[in-house]
């Protein structure tokens, strides 16, 4: 049985570096964190040259020692393959290793993640130093797991070497055979693009105004999905040959250009996150989340880990002020904020909580980037609340392996994420809506999921769904469009956003009526179209009681003829010159129906849809909470465990308005009580009783 993420046990762990530490040292911080409950840690994801010292030469008596003293004192590991830091000997030797900025030039030792994932040697170097590893380590009674590289795609998440230049023109003739089919797809007719020989191919480049061919940039970012992938895949099958049974090979992080669930499904067993909700107050990005919800923007990210792995773990859990020497300043947290941001982890199917890191470091970039303990190691209040942790951790093990339920979902995929990083009018309706879409659940109390699509799923990977947003699939091919009709057809309900259905997978525009593949099940359709401008009057769009503001972008719809049986139009516009034409029509279709809104859902749409629906608020009988707080609700063997967290730094009052035992103290309770700053509570509800 897996050592953690077994579905019987929460589990505390952190992460340790040995080679940062003075070796006395060791003994007294493994004791030290298996009293305050950490059973785990991570090591050694940047410690290559402990292992290879120099080309060719192996040892590994460090790391040997360090887990003998492990198993000695109890402490489990996970061990983790080096390659996100290449050592100086092979950079120097090789530079043809090295990831480059887009007009070539190489990113030099002394950072990290300063490797590429194609060229041939690094490739090389990487099979053999995981070999040596794992050949070596994953017998070790202490090692219950793997951890692949560190963060794929951090840092950088485009790649510009010869290599990736000489790879792309390899996935290209793969994917398209001929020259002929490349050039259709990229539409290379437009500005005299035409290639003419596959060498003459390459990674983008500088272009005027960085407006490289798009339909080339969303191949290349295909590209360096497949080639993450693909290198992950490498490590994994090596390391899953010398495995214990039972113990787990994961990697650290959800990162851009990449496609996460298909990294999961091929090479991982579970996926774990970095989490850091402090972000939100570094002095970098403050702005960007004060406006919107700060620490609790932090809950988006864990809906898209448990979208990879519906139980996951979290390999990085903030607990102390963020920052390197060159960026990023946030203070540290405040009492309970640690408390606060593990029980937001664990609240979305984390059963495994890992802290960054045990102790700060003393040298190099990360000096600000704090752990539990400061420079001194000595005790502090951080490692206090670890300890508290712990105890709530030892009251909630019976929630471990349960899931995380919701009746709402919003539909995502690849291709439009890429799209939509690429084409300013897809970004812009896109930011909009799963931003208002997010908060909107958030603040109404409405568990909230993301869904995945690709062109092998089925529609019963939505069939627990009631309700499901595709906010505005701009790209899409013919077996999503099946999918979606299938769902629809089955009983469910989907809502659609402007700027639906009008891109193939290549991302050119289709010619056809609007929105493309989706006119069958939407009964929709588009004749004009065009985006709000900062300086035109509020558009409005009357939907019975409600008047919605509609921004960004409006579709101008007519019902299509001959489908007056099964639509029905529910909005209008207001005002401007498309007055009286419908923004908002509905079709029923199968034992479901299909709502088509023309414009982008901001909180407000957002809202209205939840509660028009009939799926804002499903606890609402049971618990009454400010918005202020989180509801979330995990499930097992028909117990309901409902998460309140308060993000707030001033006490709330809430109503528990059936009885429910909190799992804190086993203290049954029931009416009106009152919730600490950053406050957090689990409730045990028992449906049946
Ligand atoms: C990431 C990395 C860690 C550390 C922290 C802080 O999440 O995985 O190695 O660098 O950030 O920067």
């Amino acid at each position: 049985m897996r050592k953690i993420l077994n579905g019987n046990q929460m589990v505390l762990g952190t992460c340790y570096y040995p080679e940062h530490w003075p070796e006395h040292l060791w003994e007294e911080d493994l004791r030290r964190m298996l009293a305050c409950g950490i059973k785990v840690i991570r090591i050694a994801e940047f410690a290559w040259s402990k292992i290879e010292p120099t080309e060719g030469e192996f040892t590994y008596t460090f790391f040997d020692k360090f887990l003998e003293l492990a198993e000695k004192v109890g402490m489990q590991v996970i061990f983790c393959t080096p390659t996100a830091t290449p050592p100086a000997w092979l950079t120097e030797k090789y530079p043809e290793v090295l990831n480059a900025n887009i007009d070539g030039v190489l990113y030099r030792h002394g950072a990290r993640r300063h490797y590429n994932y194609n060229s041939p040697i690094y490739r090389e170097k990487t099979r053999i130093i995981v070999e040596k590893s794992a050949s070596h380590y994953a017998s070790h009674p202490a090692v219950i797991g793997w951890q692949i590289d560190n963060e794929i795609n951090c840092e950088k998440d485009v790649f510009y070497s010869e290599s990736d230049s000489a790879a792309f023109r390899v996935f290209l003739r793969e994917k398209y055979e001929t020259l002929e089919k490349l050039n259709r797809a990229w539409g290379t007719n437009f500005w005299n693009q035409t290639y003419t020989d596959w060498e003459e191919i390459h990674v983008p480049r500088t272009t005027y105004s960085d407006s490289t061919n798009p339909h080339e940039v969303l191949d290349y970012t295909r590209f360096i999905s497949a080639s993450a992938r693909g290198y992950v895949k490498l490590q994994s099958d090596i390391v899953r040959k010398y495995i214990k049974p039972g113990d787990f090979i994961t990697t650290n992080g959800l990162f851009g250009n990449l496609d996460n669930h298909k990294m999961r499904e091929e090479s991982l067993d579970f996926m774990t996150y970095d989490s850091y909700p402090n972000f939100a107050y570094t002095k970098e990005d403050y702005e960007r989340f004060s406006r919107t919800m700060q620490d609790r923007m932090w809950s988006k990210n864990l809906m898209e880990v448990r979208s990879t792995s519906p139980v996951f773990g979290i390999m990085e859990q903030q607990s102390g002020a963020n920052g390197w020497n060159t960026r990023m300043a946030a203070p540290t947290p405040k009492p309970g904020q640690m408390t606060l941001w593990t029980m937001q982890s664990v609240a979305h199917g984390a059963d495994f909580i890992s802290f960054f890191r045990w102790r700060t470091c003393t040298m190099g970039t990360e000096i600000y980037w704090h752990g539990i303990l400061d420079y001194s190691g000595r005790d502090n209040r951080r490692l206090q609340e670890v300890k508290d942790i712990y105890k709530k951790f030892q009251s909630i093990q019976q929630i471990a392996g349960s899931r995380y339920m919701a009746q709402v979902a919003v539909l995502k995929d690849y291709d439009n994420i890429w799209d939509a990083q690429l084409d300013v009018w897809h970004q812009d309706v896109e930011k909009v809506s799963q931003q208002s879409l997010f908060i909107a659940a958030q603040k109404s109390h409405t568990p909230m999921d993301y869904v995945y699509m690709d062109d092998e799923k089925t529609s019963t990977s939505l069939s627990d769904y009631t309700v499901v947003f595709y906010p505005h699939p701009t790209i899409l091919s013919p077996d999503r469009v099946r999918m979606l009709e299938e769902y629809v057809a089955q009983g469910g309900t989907l809502v659609l956003g402007c700027r639906s259905g009008y891109k193939d997978m290549t991302g050119q525009c289709v010619m056809d009526r609007l929105p493309g593949l989706l006119q069958n099940l939407t009964a929709v359709d588009i004749p004009e179209y065009t985006r709000t401008c900062p300086g035109d009057e509020p558009v409005l769009i009357r939907w019975e009681d409600d008047l919605l503001k509609a921004e960004v972008f409006t579709d101008q719809l007519a019902a299509q003829g001959g489908r007056e049986k099964t639509s029905r139009i529910l909005g209008m516009y207001e005002n401007c010159y498309f007055t009286g034409t419908p923004a908002l029509i509905s079709n029923s279709y199968g034992e479901g129906r299909v709502y088509y809104y023309g414009s982008v859902f901001t909180e407000q749409a957002a809202e209205t849809f939840l509660r028009k629906l009939g799926v804002k608020k499903p606890y609402k009988e049971l618990l009454e909470l400010p918005e202020g707080c989180e509801l979330a609700v995990r499930e097992k063997d028909g117990k309901q465990y409902f998460f309140v967290l308060n993000y707030k730094k001033e006490p709330v009052q809430i109503h528990v308005r059936r009885r429910m035992k909190n799992l804190y103290d086993g203290i049954d309770l029931q009416g009106w009580m009152q919730m600490e700053a950053y406050g957090t509570l689990v409730l045990e509800y028992n449906r049946n009783m």
